[in-house]
């Protein structure tokens, strides 16, 4: 399978290069990402073979490498690809390649996977997400996990933080049925969404059954508001408190920047 469809660059590769040291390595990120290491780890163990959808840098393919998993991790973004292939060259069980989630009827995968997760908003690349439970529900064993990190559609963060700073085209984006992102002027734009917790449940329903949801970020900020936390300790651990206490509450994840929502193949 190849990405040669893909005569423009795509919309993560201009950020590949700097992604890890802006998100990836900050506190909040990591803090975040450590509750999803979590939740895969209750799932998945040594020598389950796991598809990663949206797999960006290969942080999460490599942290499951190194527990002993397989991991087949995929991305549209051949920036991205390239760096999560150098990330994980010293770790033969992970196999990294193109899949674009859009175009899921041109692509080979194995045949079977123990479970399949995608973290921090591939998912928000599609406008429905009946298609992509149908081709996993193929691929995916009985009783197998599909966990997924989603945008939330009512982040509380976003419109409160780009709206007090007069921004209220960001502010409000995530209302709309769609908005189109594009960080630079070549790459291809795409459309990404904010679908609903049941929005998502309902698309999967016909194969999967809903087992558990919970927000990441309720209380700690979207990425663009890392720095001006993340600067300020007393606040950061304050809003870190509240998270630990608070956070997992599943009432509160439609509130959240991204909710984890997790699926059992019927
Ligand atoms: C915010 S990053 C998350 C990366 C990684 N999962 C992580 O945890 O850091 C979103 C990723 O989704 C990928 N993506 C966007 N649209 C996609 C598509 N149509 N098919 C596959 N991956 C896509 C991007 O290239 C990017 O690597």
């Amino acid at each position: 399978m190849g990405s040669g469809y893909m005569n423009q660059p795509q919309a993560f590769d201009p950020l590949a290069a700097s992604y890890d040291s802006t998100f990836t390595d900050t506190q909040i990120g990591r803090y975040l990402r450590g509750i999803v290491q979590s939740r895969l780890a209750l799932h998945f163990t040594a020598g389950n073979h796991i598809l990663e959808l949206g797999c960006g840098t290969g942080e999460d393919a490599l942290w499951l490498a190194g527990r002993g998993l397989h991991v087949t991790a995929t991305d549209v973004s051949e920036g991205m690809l390239a760096t999560a292939r150098a990330k994980c060259a010293g770790h033969p069980s992970v196999q990294v390649q193109p899949l674009d989630l859009r175009r899921l009827d041109d692509t080979l995968l194995p045949d079977t996977f123990d479970g399949v997760f995608s973290n921090f908003g591939p998912m928000n690349c599609l406008s429905e997400w009946r298609t992509l439970a149908a081709c996993l529900a193929q691929r995916v064993k009985a009783g197998g996990i599909v966990g997924l990190g989603v945008m939330s559609p009512y982040c509380v963060w976003e419109p409160l933080w780009h709206g007090l700073h007069g921004n209220w085209r960001t502010a409000t984006r995530r209302w709309r049925k769609s908005t189109t992102f594009q960080p630079d002027a070549v790459s291809e734009p795409i459309e990404v969404t904010y679908p609903t917790i049941k929005c998502i449940t309902d698309d999967f329903a016909p194969h999967f059954r809903r087992t558990f949801v919970r927000g990441l970020g309720v209380f700690l900020p979207p990425s663009d508001v890392y720095g001006a936390v993340e600067k300020r300790p007393q606040l950061l651990k304050a809003l870190m408190g509240l998270e630990r206490r608070f956070g997992s509450l599943s009432k509160l994840a439609l509130f959240a920047d991204h909710y984890w929502i997790e699926f059992e193949r019927i």
